[in-house]
């Protein structure tokens, strides 16, 4: 695939995602040499800027989030590239003059990618915009649209939106962005899964008794109530990139790793997820209350701002899956995340099941354990086989040890999952992005569960700060030996 230089058009640049992600990680490509050469970035912004401004925020930025700090020779070449454009997005001349702006500086490339950084409400009507103002045209370039989840709030509103936008853009030219697709870990899965064949023929119903998925957080809202007290724990987190995170463990091998083949086999399993009929039994939501978060005392979500003083949004959301298929037919999926938990980490947990019989049990007051596999997404990137020894000793005892098969060392760049997303839109690697079928199957997974919370709005439970979450959680377990796993550590 090839790196042509383009041209970067970021609508919204002076907000928060463009400040706290997407201008790192354009820097950074910058830092490891991996822009191609002529590439431009064109701010598009309401604010009065001019391009010296420009240039000034972003040091500001780059000082605050650079990796090791601001190399002053490399943003003196990254500044050549930046570009500010004032404009409102909904008027239509603000695209003509943009238009006119990129075809009348010769240094600007006629590949156009362009970043919706802005408010999911104004997908449709700038991609209307850029239709209309021909930006959308392919004639003397290839033109790319970048969104960002949510797509859409549900099933319906999902389609409405693939429907107005699939007017003036090909899919091909679409770019649905789920960052935790371009965390290094989360690629590992298909790497450990699919370069290793000594797992392959445990990786199924005969073998594992239940996957975990978990991503906790112990912070809260923050400032982005606004979005999400409409949103919520649900759609934030589970319909996007816990169930990602699903298909990757769940898929069958695809015949390639073609964007498409990889996308044939995700879009599989979501279809194969079974429907959810009993919401109460196969999902809990809750929310959180002041408490304690890392020894400091924390509102609660209700006393967060901006919070309506009677919301029913969960900030903790908790689900059990089934996958109707050979592979994985009987084995429980079940997926959480939560704010302000007691720590802030994602991984995805495998529990084997129990020999089949119990031979070293006699002498022991506890049962033996199973084997876990357990795959740490973040802050630890790691993969650990937990086994039972043989308690050095005269005793017949046995503890649990863990095969660490981390693959991160001091010396490995760690990098941010944007770099990598942003630069495979210059090279048109869509493997890493989502089609709009897999949208639509997320929805239907999540939409019977969205719509019976959507009824109940007189009652949510709450959990503590700094806690793990609700007692309810605990009630989606099918028997009373599985619970939450916390921990990449043996306990
Ligand atoms: C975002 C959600 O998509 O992902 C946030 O909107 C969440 O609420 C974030 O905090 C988590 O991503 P990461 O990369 O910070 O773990």
């Amino acid at each position: 695939m090839s790196e042509e230089p383009c041209t970067y058009v970021i609508f919204g640049a002076t907000g928060n995602l463009s400040r706290l992600k997407l201008m790192p990680a354009l820097y950074h490509l910058e830092v490891a040499g991996r822009l191609p050469e002529g590439t431009m970035i064109l701010a598009i912004g309401r604010r009065p800027w001019d391009r010296d401004k420009w240039i000034s925020e972003v040091k500001d930025m780059l000082i605050a989030k650079a990796r090791n700090g601001l190399d002053e020779k490399v943003f003196e070449h990254f500044k050549q590239r930046l570009h500010y454009f004032e404009g409102n997005l909904s008027d239509p001349n603000m695209y003509t003059a943009m238009r006119d702006f990129i075809n009348n500086a010769p240094d600007f490339p006629q590949h156009v990618a362009f970043y919706m950084s802005i408010r999911p409400a104004e997908f449709g009507v700038v991609v209307q915009n850029l239709s209309e103002a021909s930006l959308l045209d392919e004639e003397h370039g290839w033109r790319r649209v970048i969104i960002e989840k949510p797509f859409g709030s549900d099933l319906e509103s999902a389609r409405a939106l693939h429907q107005r936008i699939s007017r003036y853009l090909r899919e091909e030219q679409v770019y649905r962005i789920d960052h935790y697709l371009g965390k290094g870990t989360v690629q590992n899965v298909l790497v450990f899964r699919f370069a290793n064949l000594m797992l392959e023929p445990l990786w199924n119903r005969n073998y594992i008794d239940h996957i975990q998925i978990t991503h906790s957080e112990t912070l809260g809202v923050g400032s982005r109530a606004d979005y999400y007290d409409n949103a919520g724990a649900m759609r934030d987190m589970i319909q996007s990139h816990l169930l990602q995170l699903l298909t990757l463990v769940a898929m069958e091998p695809p015949v390639s790793m073609e964007a498409e083949a990889m996308r044939d086999e995700k879009v599989k399993v979501l279809k194969s997820i079974r429907p959810i009929n009993a919401v109460h039994a196969q999902a809990v939501r809750a929310q959180y209350a002041a408490g304690m978060v890392q020894n400091e005392k924390v509102k609660g979500y209700l006393q967060e701002d901006k919070v309506p003083q009677d919301s029913v949004t969960e900030t903790y959301a908790a689900i059990k899956l089934f996958i109707n298929n050979w592979r994985w037919a009987g084995v429980p999926f079940y997926l959480r995340t939560g704010k302000r938990l007691a720590e802030g980490q994602s991984m995805i947990s495998i529990c084997f099941k129990q020999p089949p019989q119990q031979f070293f049990r006699a002498n022991q007051i506890q049962r033996m354990r199973p084997n876990w596999l357990l795959l740490g997404i973040q802050p630890t990137e790691c993969m650990k086989a937990e086994m039972t020894v043989k308690e050095p000793g005269l005793e017949m005892n046995t503890r649990q040890m863990s095969l660490d098969a981390s693959f991160r060392t001091d010396k490995d760049v760690a990098k941010e999952a944007y770099e990598e997303l942003l630069l495979d839109v210059i090279k048109g690697d869509r493997s890493l992005f989502l089609r709009y079928d897999e949208v639509e199957y997320a929805w239907r997974v999540v939409d019977p569960i969205l719509r019976v919370w959507a009824m109940e709005r007189d009652y949510i439970p709450t959990y503590p700060a700094g806690s793990w979450g609700p007692n309810e959680g605990q009630r989606l377990f099918e028997r009373e030996d599985q619970d939450w796993r916390h921990s990449l550590n043996p306990d």
